[in-house]
């Protein structure tokens, strides 16, 4: 990887103690890490990981740019949909992988502004040190509504209201499988002689085996297919069947239906890693110092959704989603020919144009006891492509 950026001398010293402490579990667990447990720990380990230590991660400054980082009209546009939920429902809001808090704070004054603050904005992350973040935001950018926000520490047992979420199915630990001729393999991640990590798979068994089985005879896929799986998606989806009394989540994330997911284009899978704004293939690369994601099969979301009972109420690419919510019109109340104006404008481009994040980036609607059609979905809606 010689064309990425040098880290610091501090920086390295963080990824070596990460990769020690990965290094440490692989033997511990008798020489192979499932990918997934691996992404887990590269994201998540306590204190280590890219999401749990201070990394900068978005923004300018960053590895990545959000939607929300670009431009408050991203949570001035979805605020209209909240609002309709939440009067259909109750009025909650309960953001999970609110990341640096800007989307809490843009969907607030929205709100503020409609006349439909929620009576309670909660925010779910796994990330200590993002909480604080988020907290120090919303602090300095909306301090009259830091009372309403309120940090849970889990699912909450029930729920009704809006649950949102920005590009976090992204972020969760995800298998990697191969379809090959003597059967479905599982990648997993075992230690070179230079103690640093190596591809290394194993037959695929239980519930992952069961999920590629079923994948691989929809999709027809060939051997020598590698591809992602992600069963913590899918159980994060499910569990809103036992949580969720009346309302809807809203989730906003890149990816595809199943048959697009697991086409021929993408036989080796896709996963990408971020670093200070370069994408690569390589998540071996620097521990704990770069994102590691993968794009979303939303087929699969809906499924366990529906698994427990809740309905898909929309689908759609998130250009159309923001179109239909209105984002022009907010577009339009800003100065023609400021700075602001030209800076939002190229913001909305980005948010809106096929070939950056309108097309690749989707929202879907999942719910219970919503009647009303959802406005996001009012023209273009897709669900039928699930
Ligand atoms: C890619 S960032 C997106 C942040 C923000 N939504 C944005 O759009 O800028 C993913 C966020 O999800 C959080 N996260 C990942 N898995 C989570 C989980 N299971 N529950 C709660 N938060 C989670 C991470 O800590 C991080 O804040």
């Amino acid at each position: 990887m010689n064309n990425l950026p040098i880290p610091t001398p501090e920086a390295q010293v963080h990824s070596q103690r990460l990769q020690q402490a990965i290094v440490e579990e692989i033997a511990a667990a008798g020489g192979w890490l499932s990918f997934s447990r691996f992404m887990e720990q590269l994201l998540y380990a306590p204190g280590l990981g890219y999401y749990t230590a201070g990394a900068r991660k978005f923004g300018a400054a960053g590895d990545f740019v959000t939607a929300p980082e670009l431009t408050a009209l991203f949570g001035q546009a979805l605020a209209r949909q909240l609002a309709q939920v939440m009067a259909d429902s109750a009025p909650i809001v309960l953001e999970v992988g609110a990341g640096s808090g800007r989307l809490a704070v843009d969907l607030l004054l929205a709100l503020e502004q409609m006349g439909c603050l929620p009576d309670h904005y909660f925010i779910l992350d796994l990330s200590a040190d993002l909480r604080q973040r988020q907290q120090q935001h919303i602090a300095t950018a909306a301090p009259h509504l830091l009372a309403r926000v309120a940090w849970l520490d889990g699912l909450p047992e029930e729920f009704s209201g809006v649950v949102v979420a920005n590009e976090l199915l992204d972020a969760m630990p995800a298998s990697i499988v191969a379809w090959r001729e003597d059967g479905i393999h599982e990648r997993g991640v075992s230690c070179d002689a230079g103690g640093g990590f190596k591809w290394n798979e194993r037959l695929a068994s239980g519930a992952l085996l069961q999920a590629a089985e079923e994948i691989g005879a929809q999709c027809s896929l060939p051997p020598g297919f590698e591809s992602e799986i992600s069963l913590a998606v899918r159980a994060w989806s499910s569990e809103w069947g036992h949580r969720l009394k009346k309302g809807a989540l809203l989730l906003i994330d890149y990816g595809f239906p199943r048959r697009e997911f697991y086409h021929q284009q993408r036989g080796r899978g896709t996963l990408m890693c971020h670093y200070r704004h370069h994408a690569h293939p390589d998540p071996f690369y620097l521990p704990g110092l770069q994102d590691v994601t993968v794009h979303v099969d939303f087929t699969s979301v809906i499924a366990a959704a529906h698994a427990t009972g809740l309905d898909l109420l929309g689908y759609t690419s998130q250009g159309q989603f923001l179109l239909n919510c209105g984002i022009l019109d907010r577009l339009a109340g800003i100065t023609n020919g400021t700075p602001e104006y030209v800076r939002a404008t190229g913001a909305v481009n980005t948010l809106l144009m096929p070939h950056e994040m309108g097309e690749l980036f989707k929202v879907i609607a999942i719910g219970r006891g919503i009647d009303e059609p959802l406005l996001g979905f009012a023209s273009g809606d897709q669900g039928w492509r699930l």
